[in-house]
């Protein structure tokens, strides 16, 4: 509303839970959902500042909380591999809520979004699509599942683990990183397995995001690490083995 009320008014973003603080509050993409899809209607439009405040995240249930970690476990694959020994290490203090534990987390993931949005805000040049990790099939699970079945971050833990698994078949990255980046996901509390949806179902959401153009499907893959991956036209039995294979 701020980007069209008055051709736009400043707006301040006051995030609430673990998943916008560390993601969706920054960055400028605003959107609101149409029965046709989501984020169908909405703007490119920057805040003047965005207040994380870590105590509002002590009234958040516990799966909001690991919804929110699916998002943290992203900007550690993609970018971050100190995150990610921290995540491995401190599990129990950032799933006890620890407020030390999760600022840590909300200022590293803040301060990768800031600089990959700053460098690409409009995600023309490629680099803003690393934030993607996961989000391709995530988006097609959450669509297939009629958005009730899985809420955003636990798609996108199922979708990381295709991604993981895709990765593998491409023989991009190594054994062990892949499995550490599944334990970590398992370690959250996140999905790991899909339930009620099936496999043609997604694919055929997945051929409607609007992402995908053309002919051509664009995958985030990761080849360790803190090494993201775009890798585009995967055949589509490779994409349906990982999706039976993995989740
Ligand atoms: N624009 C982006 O870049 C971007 C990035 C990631 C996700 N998203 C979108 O964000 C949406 C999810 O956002 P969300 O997780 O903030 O969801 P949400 O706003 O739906 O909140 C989840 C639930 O938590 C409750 N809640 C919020 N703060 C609370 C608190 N402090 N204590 C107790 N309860 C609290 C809410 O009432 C709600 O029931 C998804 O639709 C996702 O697709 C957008
Ligand atoms: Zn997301």
């Amino acid at each position: 509303v701020a980007s069209v009320y008055k051709r736009g008014i400043n707006y301040v973003q006051i995030p609430t839970t673990l998943l916008s603080q560390v993601d969706s509050a920054i960055g400028g993409k605003t959107a609101v959902d149409l029965d046709l899809g989501k984020n169908l209607v909405g703007a490119f439009y920057q805040p003047r500042l965005v207040f994380s405040e870590v105590n509002f995240l002590k009234s958040l249930d516990m799966t909001q909380l690991r919804c929110g970690m699916a998002e943290v476990i992203k900007y550690a694959v993609i970018k971050d591999r100190k995150l990610f020994n921290f995540l491995e290490n401190k599990y129990q203090q950032i799933l006890q809520k620890n407020p030390v534990a999760l600022e840590k987390i909300i200022y590293a993931c803040s301060r990768i979004k800031a600089e990959i949005v700053s460098q690409d805000e409009k995600e023309v040049s490629g680099l803003r699509s690393i934030l993607n990790f996961g989000h391709t099939i995530g988006h097609a699970i959450e669509a297939a599942s009629g958005y009730k079945g899985y809420n955003h971050g636990q798609a996108v833990s199922l979708g990381m683990l295709v991604a993981v698994d895709l990765s593998k078949k491409l023989e991009l990255i190594d054994l062990n990183s892949a499995l550490r980046i599944q334990n970590l996901i398992k370690l959250y509390g996140l999905p790991t397995r899909i339930k009620g949806v099936s496999v043609a179902r997604i694919i055929r959401a997945h051929y409607h995001d609007k992402k995908f153009s053309g002919k051509e499907n664009k995958f985030v893959l990761t080849s360790g690490i803190g090494k993201p991956r775009i890798v585009r036209n995967i055949k589509l039995d490779l994409i349906k083995a990982a999706f039976c294979e993995s989740i």
